[in-house]
């Protein structure tokens, strides 16, 4: 028999709603962007967001079963993000999953968002179990994780400060570029010299795999700052790929370290991060020459989709993790 799971996902600023046939397969992965409405203030808007979700939640949903082509009473389970994420963006996927789950008398799963990410891989690949090594690299977090089980993690490394996709949108609006960065600095970088600018790669001398971003922030921003004060001009492009290649190099350097010291083979990436051009084609080749294999989802399963949300409520419906139905939004939840 077939399990099917209604997955919700509202954390951020994408409304999204699906359903995966065991865990594997995407029947439907239905994603409403809010990207534009909140272009214009360079960020999201937390407030802006919830109003939309509010909106855009039922609708979705609905579209998301007829893609499927799944009535409701065919859906074995809904599972939904209750954290990390904008408490209030999360309340409104998790109250419409507990308002259906009450309805139907259905389980509910809720789910952590970052598993959610790295489910997405799941999806992309499936015959891939654990165990394996994921660079979980988003707006929100930065953190290589040992992937033991399907629900059992390690977080060898994490972010000291800014998030890895924080630092590119931070970037992108300095450099004029606007939100969301990733996608622009990326596309901008390809047409730039990486080694234009020397911005600092951090290592700890603990010998700790964490990251730190924000002190390449302010090297770009004072990079910034000395050239509008000698008046030379602003070669966008390579800053872009100058600024891109510091993040990526630290990024392979500590995930490709955190393998060999688990003596893992497999690499995964996870989050929006995952959807860059050059940290794909770098964690490969570097990886290459330790024997390592590279996977990394699609583009739309990198960044936040309800998907990978109903993929790793499928793997906690197996092992019989349902969620009660005063389950609450909690926005600093912890892996
Ligand atoms: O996973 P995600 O959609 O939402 C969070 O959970 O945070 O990640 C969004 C982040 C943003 O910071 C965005 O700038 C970044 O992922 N991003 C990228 C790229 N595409 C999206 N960063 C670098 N290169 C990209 N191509
Ligand atoms: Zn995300």
């Amino acid at each position: 028999m077939d399990t099917l799971i209604l997955g919700i996902e509202s954390s951020c600023d994408e409304t999204s709603a699906s359903v995966v046939k065991n865990g594997r397969y995407i029947l439907s992965n239905v994603i409403s962007s809010q990207v534009d409405l909140h272009k214009k203030y360079g960020g999201v808007v937390p407030e802006i967001a919830s109003r939309k979700h509010v909106e855009l939640i039922m609708p979705v949903i609905n579209q998301a079963l007829e893609e499927a082509g799944t009535p409701l009473d065919a859906i074995d389970a809904i599972g939904v993000t209750y954290g990390p994420g904008l408490v209030g963006a999360l309340l409104v996927g998790l109250t419409a999953a507990k308002a259906i789950a009450y309805t139907t008398g259905k389980p509910l799963v809720g789910v952590h968002h970052i598993e959610g990410h790295i489910a997405a891989n799941y999806l992309q690949y499936p015959e891939l179990e654990p165990p394996f090594v994921c660079l979980v690299a988003s707006g929100g977090h930065s953190h290589i994780v040992q992937v033991e089980s399907y629900s059992k993690f390690e977080i060898l490394g994490q972010t000291r400060d800014d998030a890895a996709g924080e630092a590119f949108d931070k970037i992108s609006r300095a450099i004029g570029l606007g939100y969301p960065g990733g996608p622009l600095i990326d596309r901008y970088a390809a047409q730039g010299n990486s080694s234009a600018v020397r911005f600092p790669r951090v290592q700890f001398e603990d010998g700790s795999l964490d990251f730190s971003f924000s002190g390449l922030k302010t090297a770009v921003l004072n990079h910034l700052n000395r050239l509008a004060q000698t008046g030379e001009q602003v070669n966008i492009p390579d800053i872009a790929a100058s600024f891109q290649q510091a993040v990526v190099d630290v990024l392979v350097r500590n995930t490709i370290a955190a393998a060999k010291m688990k003596g893992m083979g497999k690499i995964a990436l996870a989050g929006g991060v995952a959807a860059n051009s050059q940290l794909r084609s770098q964690m490969k080749s570097q990886a290459q020459k330790h024997g390592i294999e590279v996977l990394y989802p699609a583009l739309v399963l990198c960044t936040d989709n309800a998907a990978m949300i109903g993929c790793a409520a499928y793997f906690e419906y197996e092992r019989g993790n349902i969620s009660g139905l005063d389950l609450n939004a909690v926005p600093g939840l912890k892996l």
